[in-house]
C-alpha cells in the first residue's frame, strides 16, 4: 500500500501548470464512440480515471493510440455494442456515460452500474427518465443496466435534480435520436459546455449548453475530430487553495479564470489575493490570519461540492468561525475525522460543518476518504506541523496529474513510499 509523507511547515513559491478536466475528459473520450472515425483529444490528463474509460474503450475493440504525454488518438469504428462488465465499470463513476454513447451510436447499451467515490447515495433515475424520454425502455437486472430503442427520437427532458452526468448522458444519447431533444433544469457545468463543443465538432446540433436549457437537434451522421479538452477547475482551484493555505505566491498557468470565479470570490473574502490574468492567475496573502466565511456548495455558477473539502480545510486554519453546507451531496463530510485528528475543531450535523479556526495543524497519520478529501489532506499534511502520513492515495491519483511533483516543484517537501516502517519514513525525509 502506497502512501504520501509530507513535512509540513513550507510555503508553496513557483509556477504550476494545470492539467485537463477530469470530469470533461471522462465523458469526451466515451463521446468518441459516436465518431466512427478517428479523433485526436488533447490536454488529456494523466490520471488514473482516464486510464480506466481508455482501457474500457479499447477492451470494447476501438484502436487507441498516446500520441504524447497528453494527446490520444481513438478510432472507435471497430467498437462492438456489447455488455461493459462490472469488472471494467466498477473503478470509475462517469462509466455511465458509455450507457449515452452505446445507445447513441448503436440503439442499445448493457452496462453494468458503476462504481467510484463514496459520499452518499448516488442514484442514476434522472438519467434513465433521460433515456425513456428519447424512446428507450431500460431495464435493470443484476446489476447490468440495459437500454434498448428501436429508434431513439428527440423528447421533452425534465430533470427534477440539476444532474451534471444525466445531463451529459442524454446529451449523448440524443445527438444522433430523430429530431430535438430539449434538456431543461440542466446542468451548466464547464464540462457540459465543453463536452457540447466537442460534439458539434463531430458534426452534432447541441445548442444552450451552459444554460439551463439545453437543445440537441439530431443528426444521422457524425465524423472524426481534433479536440482540446479544457482546463480543470478543481485541479486549478486545489493548488489556488493551497498556496493561500500554505502563505505562498503561486502561479497557476492554463486555466479559464472565468471557470474559477466562484473559488475566487470566496478566496478573496477570504483574505487571499487572486490576481487574474488571461490564461492563469497569482494566488497569495498579503501577511495575516486567513479569514472567516460562509460557504454553501450548489451547482455550477455555485460553488463546486468538489472544492469543498479542500476550502473547509482552509478553513480549518482561518481566524473565527466559519459554516460549510454541502449543497449536492448527502454525505461529503466523512474526511472530518481525519481533519480533526490532525487537530481540526470541526463539528458536523448532516450537511453543515461548523468550523472553528485553529493556530495550527499537527501532524498525524491520515487517510483519503474519496479524492477531494485526499486533496484536502494533501494541503492539511503541507500547512500542518510535523510530518504526515497518507494513506489511501490511490483515490488522488484517480483525478490529480502527479500532485506529488506539482507540488514538490512549487517547494513542498513530499515522498511516495511504499513502506510502513518507521525507518523507511525517516530515510524518505
Ligand atoms: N442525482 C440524482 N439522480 C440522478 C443523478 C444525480 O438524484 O440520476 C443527485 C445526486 O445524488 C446528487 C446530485 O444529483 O445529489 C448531483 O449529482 P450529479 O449527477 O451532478 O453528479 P455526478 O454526475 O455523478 C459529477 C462529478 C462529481 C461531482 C458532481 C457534482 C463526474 C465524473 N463526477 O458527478 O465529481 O461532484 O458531478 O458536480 O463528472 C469529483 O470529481 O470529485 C466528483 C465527485
Amino acid at each position: 500500500m502506497e502512501k504520501f509523507v509530507i513535512k509540513g511547515g513550507c510555503r508553496l513559491l513557483g509556477e504550476v501548470t494545470i492539467s485537463g478536466a477530469k470530469n470533461a475528459a471522462v465523458a469526451i473520450i466515451p463521446a468518441v464512440i459516436l465518431a466512427e472515425e478517428p479523433c485526436v483529444l488533447e490536454n488529456v490528463p494523466n490520471i488514473n480515471d482516464v486510464f480506466v474509460i481508455t482501457h474500457i474503450l479499447h477492451e470494447m475493440g476501438a484502436d487507441v493510440k498516446i500520441l504524447n504525454k497528453s494527446t490520444l488518438a481513438i478510432n472507435s469504428s471497430n467498437i462492438a455494442a456489447k455488455e461493459v462488465s462490472y469488472e471494467m465499470t466498477r473503478h470509475i463513476r462517469a462509466s455511465y456515460y458509455l450507457m449515452g454513447a452505446l445507445l447513441g451510436r448503436f440503439g442499445k447499451a448493457c452496462v453494468s452500474l458503476p462504481g467510484g467515490c463514496d459520499f452518499g447515495v448516488r442514484p442514476i433515475d434522472q438519467h434513465i427518465k433521460g433515456f425513456e424520454a428519447l424512446g428507450a425502455k431500460v431495464s435493470l437486472e443484476h446489476g447490468m443496466v440495459s437500454i434498448e430503442a428501436d429508434e431513439l427520437v428527440g423528447g421533452q427532458v425534465f430533470f427534477d435534480v440539476v444532474s451534471v452526468g444525466a445531463t451529459m448522458n442524454i446529451m449523448l444519447a440524443a445527438v444522433k435520436a430523430r429530431g430535438m431533444t430539449v434538456i431543461e433544469n440542466a446542468a451548466r457545468e464547464p464540462h457540459i459546455v465543453d463536452l457540447a463543443n466537442f460534439l458539434n465538432s463531430m458534426g452534432a446540433d447541441v445548442m444552450g449548453a451552459g444554460t439551463s436549457v439545453i437543445k440537441v437537434r439530431g443528426v444521422q451522421k457524425m465524423h472524426g475530430a481534433s479536440y482540446s479538452i479544457i482546463p480543470d477547475q478543481i485541479e486549478a482551484g486545489t493548488y489556488m487553495v493551497a498556496a493561500a493555505a500554505t502563505g505562498g505566491n503561486v502561479l497557476i498557468k492554463n486555466v479559464i479564470p472565468k471557470h474559477l470565479e466562484p473559488i475566487s470570490v470566496r478566496l478573496r473574502k477570504m483574505g487571499v489575493i487572486v490576481d487574474e490574468y488571461d490564461d492563469a492567475v497569482r494566488v497569495f496573502r498579503k501577511g495575516g490570519d486567513v479569514m472567516t466565511v460562509n460557504v454553501k456548495t450548489m451547482p455550477h455558477p455555485g460553488f463546486p461540492t468538489d472544492m469543498q473539502p479542500q476550502i473547509t480545510m482552509l478553513l480549518s486554519v482561518a481566524q473565527g468561525t466559519s459554516i460549510v453546507t454541502e449543497g449536492v451531496w448527502d454525505n461529503r463530510f466523512r474526511y472530518v475525522d481525519e481533519l480533526r485528528r490532525m487537530g481540526a475543531k470541526i463539528q458536523v450535523d448532516g450537511k453543515v460543518a461548523v468550523i472553528e479556526g485553529v493556530e495550527e495543524l499537527t501532524a498525524a497519520p491520515v487517510r483519503a476518504t474519496d479524492l477531494r478529501a485526499g486533496a484536502a489532506m494533501m494541503i492539511a499534511g503541507l500547512v500542518a506541523k510535523g510530518v504526515t502520513e497518507i494513506e489511501d492515495i490511490y483515490h488522488i491519483e484517480r483525478g490529480y496529474e502527479d500532485m506529488q511533483g506539482k507540488l514538490s516543484c512549487l517547494g513542498a517537501e513530499i515522498k511516495k513510499i511504499n513502506d510502513f516502517s518507521k525507518s523507511a519514513l525517516t530515510a524518505a525525509l
